[in-house]
């Protein structure tokens, strides 16, 4: 059995919408649970595909997890299973995450290379280096990441590139190392803040969340706890980059507004009218496109640069714009396999190197389409919704990893989605 969208073209989308905890939050804080012994309890986590697995990872070293609502449970126990080496595992990249909580906590670890999306590249040496520089030995070995150490000691570290998973990991094994880690170069995205503040709440002394130096003075143990799980920033563009699309007027709550001052910048040159909102019982913003968007110029980069999951709105977004944008992808070589799907829809554009020009044109045409990843399967929704006709788009799995109840909203703002099963796949 296999399913699929139908997307009813010509939709404007009205309304408003709520945001619930980021998927590349969850995921992390759920691993950092492994770091104490005891109860942790995670609130407004997303109900997505994701977090059923990334307790079935966490199952796999001895933990109990429970999944209710918006709720995730994880009683860590005295003894924990260095091995990690599920199927879970190869279906999400964030399952790499709990490299760095065994090695702390335990010295060592046998990790299966995760999966994920095909978006490019996705090497783990800067995981391992850092690991390296706290005293660990680490080497891929019958597919898995197998890190050993006799005790882990503070170092400085510096970060190729800000990289969000291997400052995830370095910090998540810095944290219990005897000593000081300086990771450098660290990546400053509003999860890692996230992870810094929960690990904080645990007990580890952690200096510098949200810049690019953050220092960590190891402690001998943490304790478990509970914390809220930050909105969803990219979903909440999500939805910012629908209302542009669709010329269409959404509120979006739940989100924190200075986490997408960039993307919200951008929608403004493309024409959109904002609001923000951002006090403590309310935050978020009002997005409302009244004309034709105006074409913008991207460049993809860490945050705080414009994000490269956002990338594929972008795409869709100017595939519609009066002018012509040029989009520069600089963080994931393979993520414009999404445009060979925005050309079906009947988009002017064509790539070279990391580079996109895209070519507005007034109205897309519906064709079947397939997504390749999370926000590429949510780009070509949006794109459908613009596009003359019903498209159809495929391996839709990858939507539901990342957007909780996507179809439920869009249909609530005034689009005309269907999702359909099937026997057969398309192909
Ligand atoms: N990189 C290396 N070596 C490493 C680690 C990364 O060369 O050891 C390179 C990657 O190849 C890539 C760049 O560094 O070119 C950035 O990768 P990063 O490590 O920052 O990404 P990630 O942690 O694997 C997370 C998100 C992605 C998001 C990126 C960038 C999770 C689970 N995933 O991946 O989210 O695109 O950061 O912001 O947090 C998504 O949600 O759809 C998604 C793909």
């Amino acid at each position: 059995m296999t399913e699929h969208f139908d997307v009813y073209g010509g939709a404007r989308l009205t309304g408003e919408v709520a945001v619930v905890g980021a998927k590349n939050s969850v995921l992390k804080l759920m691993a950092a649970a492994l770091l104490a012994e005891g109860t942790t309890t995670i609130t407004n986590c997303p109900t997505i595909l994701d977090v059923p697995l990334m307790a079935d990872v966490l199952r796999s070293v001895g933990c109990e997890v429970a999944i209710d609502g918006d709720l995730v449970t994880i009683t860590t126990p005295a003894e924990l299973s260095h091995h990690a080496d599920t199927s879970a595992m190869g279906k999400l990249r964030a399952s790499v995450c709990v490299l760095g909580p065994l090695v702390g906590r335990l010295k060592r670890a046998v990790v299966a290379l995760p999966g994920g999306d095909a978006i490019g590249s996705r090497p783990l040496d800067m995981h391992q280096n850092g690991l390296r520089k706290l005293g660990a030995t680490s080497e891929i070995a019958h597919g898995c990441v197998v890190a050993e150490a006799d005790g882990l000691h503070g170092a400085q570290i510096w970060l190729d590139f800000p990289s969000v998973g291997a400052t995830e990991n370095i910090l998540m094994a810095a944290v219990l190392a005897k000593g000081t880690t300086v990771i450098d170069n660290a990546a400053r995205e509003p999860e890692i803040i996230d992870l810094c503040r929960m690990l904080q709440q645990m007990g580890a002394h952690i200096e510098g969340a949200g810049t690019s130096t953050l220092t960590v003075h190891g402690v001998d143990e943490l304790r478990p706890t509970t914390h809220r799980v930050i909105g969803d920033r990219i979903v909440g563009a999500t939805w910012a980059f629908a209302a542009a699309t669709t010329r269409g007027d959404i509120t979006v709550r739940g989100v924190d507004p200075h986490h997408l001052d960039l993307v919200l910048e951008k929608l403004r040159l493309a024409g959109a009218e904002i609001t923000t909102f951002n006090d403590s019982e309310d935050q978020g913003f009002r997005i409302v496109q009244h004309d034709r968007p105006i074409a913008v110029d991207f460049v993809t980069l860490p945050y705080p640069g414009f994000a490269t999951d956002l990338q594929p709105f972008a795409v869709a977004l100017s595939a519609i714009s009066d002018g012509t944008s040029m989009i520069t992808e600089n963080v994931y070589e393979a993520r414009f396999r999404f445009i060979d799907e925005m050309v079906r829809l009947g988009a002017d554009a064509r790539t070279d190197g990391h580079h996109a020009v895209v070519r507005g044109v007034e109205k897309l045409s519906s064709a079947p389409v397939w997504a390749s990843d999370i926000r590429a399967g949510a780009g070509l929704v949006l794109a459908g919704l613009c596009a003359e006709g019903i498209t159809e788009v495929w391996d839709v799995f990858h939507i539901d990893r990342g957007y909780p109840y996507f179809v439920e909203n869009l249909n609530r703002l005034g689009g005309h989605i269907e999702r359909v099963s099937s026997v057969t796949e398309r192909g």
